[in-house]
């Protein structure tokens, strides 16, 4: 995997980069002692599991059971590959990668991910330039000056414009050797029907560049100055654009988010520049679809557990539809949502230019949360005769019955009743007949899954064994002094769980861990999630072990062996006796376990009998 970096380049990036810095970038993080917790962004959680060890430099998260260092948080959180998670690192730190080395084929090969970003950047640059030096921006600029974007919105936005030409934006291309299918993976050019080349996507349009939290350009979205028609083009989706997990604004928004604890969500480009030129930095749009789970578990990475995010809609239509449409979304994050509806006729934008920025944060203040917004409509739209109240408590039942926290869910019930004047009771017997759904998947750590489990082996004795063996894990990680006698004793010989054994050995086999303790270089060598968990979960832990301790806990661990070792012959000769050939195979099985190590067949115990 590492054969493009080389080795001594990875080292210096993993040292450069802090986990804790990374990992901030998308979880709220709060010191707690010697770590720091927050909500897991690989699950859903209600309470902070998600642990990050400066120390170590790794993280675990005692919910999910994922864990790792540095490297496999960006793998699993951006979805790259090995080469590319260090790729990120390095370009935040301002690291470089030497690439003259690699062959052609390395080059081709080294993530494709990291050539869209480079021709997305490329053409940024192209648009910014037209639209700030040649003299056919101007028109651009005068547009964007009429809307009352000013100059530093557009440098921090490096908005852009595309000429009219159907290839002004290849030619560039061409000049600087990027080739058309490369090009064309990123969307900005489209082939010619007759198969016979291509031609620009974006024509004499004002373009707004997408950007990840990384600063990297993923796409863009352009938009004609006049009336004509389809007023916004978009760039399709790519290996680095999915609209679904993309907001526009997000690389501006983060400091602010975290700063106010709330983020307003709107549905243009241009209201999220106008939200941000008038002081409201904490603001994301969505980028023409409807808000997913993805989008926000982003955004609780941004503004943690109490956070508070507020949807701006421009009519009462939109945001019933949006409403509806997230409350489970919303429900399943634990994240606070309230729906703020402009006045008829304005958008987020027209509105703030209208009637100023305090005008728009007393009415965002006053927003509703979702289902109260959702009660209030239905009311208004229905009225209060029998007909309008029922027509109300229909509407309201599928919302309703998507909450599952029942004590949340009583408190909407009674706020209906209140607004229409009707029984609790009646209103929850609607209610009930409505299915809920309660879909939760809990992956706790799947560290010992794959053992292989003994048949009629005894499950609580088999607990004991792995948390006593995971205890010794621990302490290798934690005091790496005692690998030595760990080593000599043998006492992975006498591992019950051959995860936990393999771990062992790969410790001990790891010889630069011994002296420098580096969990996180430690788990850079392992391909295996499993084994990477379940170290990282040990690891984390902060137990104190000193000699003695180390000791005792190994001393008592062979002793435990042993005895059992002699007990269970025991009771095989015992249940030999009795003729009792269940328990006997019960045993027997535990016992070859105990003895393959050894390398005594499990015939001889038997006494030479055929099972
Ligand atoms: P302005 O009219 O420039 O103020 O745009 P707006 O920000 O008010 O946008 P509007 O409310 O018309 O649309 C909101 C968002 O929907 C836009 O930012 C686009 O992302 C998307 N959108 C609007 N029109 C189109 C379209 O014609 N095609 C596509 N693909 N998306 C569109
Ligand atoms: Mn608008």
């Amino acid at each position: 995997m590492t054969v493009f970096i080389p080795e001594d380049k990875v080292a210096e990036i993993k040292h450069t980069a802090d986990i804790v810095d990374i990992v901030s970038e998308v979880v709220l993080l709060k010191k707690t002692g010697k770590n720091h917790l927050g909500l897991c962004p690989f699950h859903t959680e209600k309470t902070p599991s998600f642990t990050v060890s400066p120390d170590k430099q790794i993280f675990h998260c005692f919910g999910c059971g994922e864990g790792g260092n540095v490297f496999s948080f960006l793998m699993k959180h951006n979805g790259v590959s090995f080469p590319e998670a260090v790729q990120m690192i390095a370009r935040r730190y301002g690291i470089d990668i030497p690439t003259q080395s690699m062959s052609i084929e390395q080059k081709k090969r080294f993530g494709e991910r990291e050539r869209i970003f480079s021709v997305n950047k490329a053409a940024m640059t192209f648009f910014y330039n037209n639209l700030m030096n040649v003299t056919a921006g101007q028109k651009a600029v005068n547009y964007l000056q009429k809307r009352g974007i000013t100059k530093e919105i557009i440098e921090q936005f490096r908005l852009g414009y595309a000429p009219g030409t159907w290839d002004s934006l290849l030619k560039m291309l061409q000049k600087k050797g990027i080739s058309h299918s490369l090009a064309h993976k990123t969307g900005i050019i489209v082939p010619r029907g007759n198969g016979n080349g291509y031609y620009d996507r974006f024509r004499d349009r004002i373009i707004f560049p997408i950007f990840d939290r990384g600063m990297q350009v993923i796409g863009f979205g352009g938009r004609v100055m006049d009336d004509s028609l389809p007023k916004y083009l978009n760039s399709p989706e790519t290996p680095v654009y999915n609209k679904s997990k993309s907001l526009y604004g997000l690389h501006h928004a983060k400091k602010e988010c975290r700063k106010t604890g709330a983020v307003f969500i709107v549905e243009g480009y241009f209201d999220l520049i106008s939200l941000v030129q008038h002081g409201l930095g904490n603001a994301v749009a969505t980028l023409g679809t409807a808000l997913t789970s993805e989008h926000v578990q982003i955004i609780r990475g941004l503004i943690g557990k109490s956070g508070k995010v507020i949807l701006v809609y421009d009519s009462d239509e939109a945001g019933i539809k949006a409403a509806r449409r997230s409350i489970e979304v919303f429900e399943k994050s634990f994240v606070d949502a309230g729906i703020l509806v402009l006045p008829t006729g304005h958008d987020p934008d027209s509105y703030l230019f209208e009637f100023g920025v305090e005008s728009f944060q007393k009415a965002a203040a006053g927003s509703l949360g979702i289902i109260s917004f959702l009660i209030e409509s239905a009311v208004k739209k229905y009225g209060l005769s029998i007909e309008g109240k029922i027509q109300t408590i229909s509407d309201l039942q599928g919302p309703l019955s998507a909450i599952t926290n029942s004590v949340a869910r009583s408190l909407y019930i009674k706020e209906l009743a209140e607004k229409t004047g009707i029984d609790e009771a009646a209103i929850l017997e609607k209610i009930r007949t409505t299915s809920v759904k309660t879909a939760h998947s809990g992956n706790k750590w799947p560290g010992h899954a794959i053992d292989t489990m003994v048949a009629g082996h005894d499950k609580t004795s088999q607990d004991k064994w792995k948390r006593i063996e995971e205890q010794i894990i621990a302490m290798m990680l934690q005091s790496p002094g005692i690998i030595p006698e760990i080593r000599n004793k043998k006492v992975l010989d006498n591992f019950e769980s051959n995860t936990l054994k393999q771990i062992g050995h790969l410790i001990i086999e790891h010889k630069d861990f011994h002296v420098n303790g580096d969990v996180s270089n430690l788990m850079a060598c392992l391909n295996d999630n499993t084994q990477r968990r379940i170290i990282a979960s040990l690891a984390i832990g902060e137990d104190i072990w000193n000699d003695n301790g180390c000791r005792k806990l190994i001393a008592q661990f062979l002793n435990s062996r042993n005895n059992r070792k002699k007990t269970l012959l025991k009771e095989i000769k015992a249940a030999e006796d009795r003729n009792d050939h269940e328990l006997l195979l019960k045993l027997l099985k535990e016992k070859q376990i105990l003895v393959s190590r050894k390398g005594i067949s499990i015939l001889e115990f038997a006494g030479g009998k055929t099972l």
